[in-house]
């Protein structure tokens, strides 16, 4: 089990928690076009940046679901400061399960697919919650270039090579789920920089401000190995994206 704690340091600086820019998430919410007044449940919502600025700009309305205090408390200050806290609700809780008390018009996970066992878990769930001809968002990792060696796929933070699809075939699986994929936004290299790149400076200040911290050594050794694994590995071995599914 991941340490919580590790993510509120290291991504304490960031209101997305995924490799997508602040620019990507705005367009992808632009582009689907969502009524005012839309309902969105976020399972794993982070910070809750997609509900807060959806809400701000798109007049929708949400449910963030999330264990991690410290992240929600982002969100509800997010959100107070966009003026949306009317229209967006944060909960902490196991999102594995957890299911709308009134159907929402779009349900989403963004980088959490293990709170349903894996894609296919997750789709179910969030189609638990969703109207009929709603829409699911799932964020999810896919390799860019299939690791040959055991030494890539470790670099990778990845036990097993089928543990990721490519992108065709994670396009080709939503599909043989019985979903069309109507819309999707991927990651660069420049925006997985920005995703990865600033909890390097934020680690490096905890770790100063926090010598006697039980997570100080450990903090020190990820920064002293990350940047050249990331470097050699997921930047250049796994893309992620965001995809937005209607059932057919
Ligand atoms: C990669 S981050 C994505 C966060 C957010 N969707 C975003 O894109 O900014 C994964 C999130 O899942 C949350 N998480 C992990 N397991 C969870 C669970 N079982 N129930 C609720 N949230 C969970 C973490 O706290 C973290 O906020």
């Amino acid at each position: 089990m991941f340490d919580l704690r590790l993510f509120s340091i290291r991504e304490s600086g960031h209101r997305i928690h995924n490799p997508l820019t602040e620019h990507q998430l705005a367009d992808l919410g632009a582009r689907l076009a969502l009524p005012a007044g839309a309902r969105i449940l976020d399972l794993a919502c982070g910070s809750g940046e997609l509900l807060a600025t959806w809400a701000r700009d798109h007049q929708v309305t949400g449910l963030g679901v999330d264990l991690n205090p410290d992240f929600l408390a982002h969100a509800r200050a997010r959100a107070a400061e966009l003026g949306v806290t009317d229209a967006v609700r944060f909960v902490e809780a196991d999102a594995a399960g957890y299911v709308a008390d009134e159907p929402v018009d779009l349900a989403a996970c963004v980088g959490a697919t293990w709170i349903g066992g894996g894609v296919p878990g997750t789709l179910d769930l969030l189609r638990a919650s969703l109207r009929p001809g709603g829409m699911l968002l799932v964020g999810e990792p896919y390799w860019r270039t299939v690791p040959t060696s055991p030494e890539v796929l470790a670099g990778c933070g990845v036990q097993s090579v089928e543990d990721y699809l490519t992108l065709p075939g994670l396009l080709a699986s939503f599909g043989a789920l019985g979903y069309d994929v109507v819309e999707m936004v991927c990651a660069t290299e420049e925006s997985w920089d920005r995703y990865a790149a600033p909890q390097w400076l934020t680690m490096r200040r905890w770790a100063d401000a926090h010598p006697d911290h039980e997570l100080h050594d450990e903090v020190r050794r990820l920064l002293q190995v990350e940047p050249q694994q990331y470097a050699a590995f997921t930047r250049v071995h796994v893309g992620w994206g965001v995809f937005a599914l209607v059932e057919r």
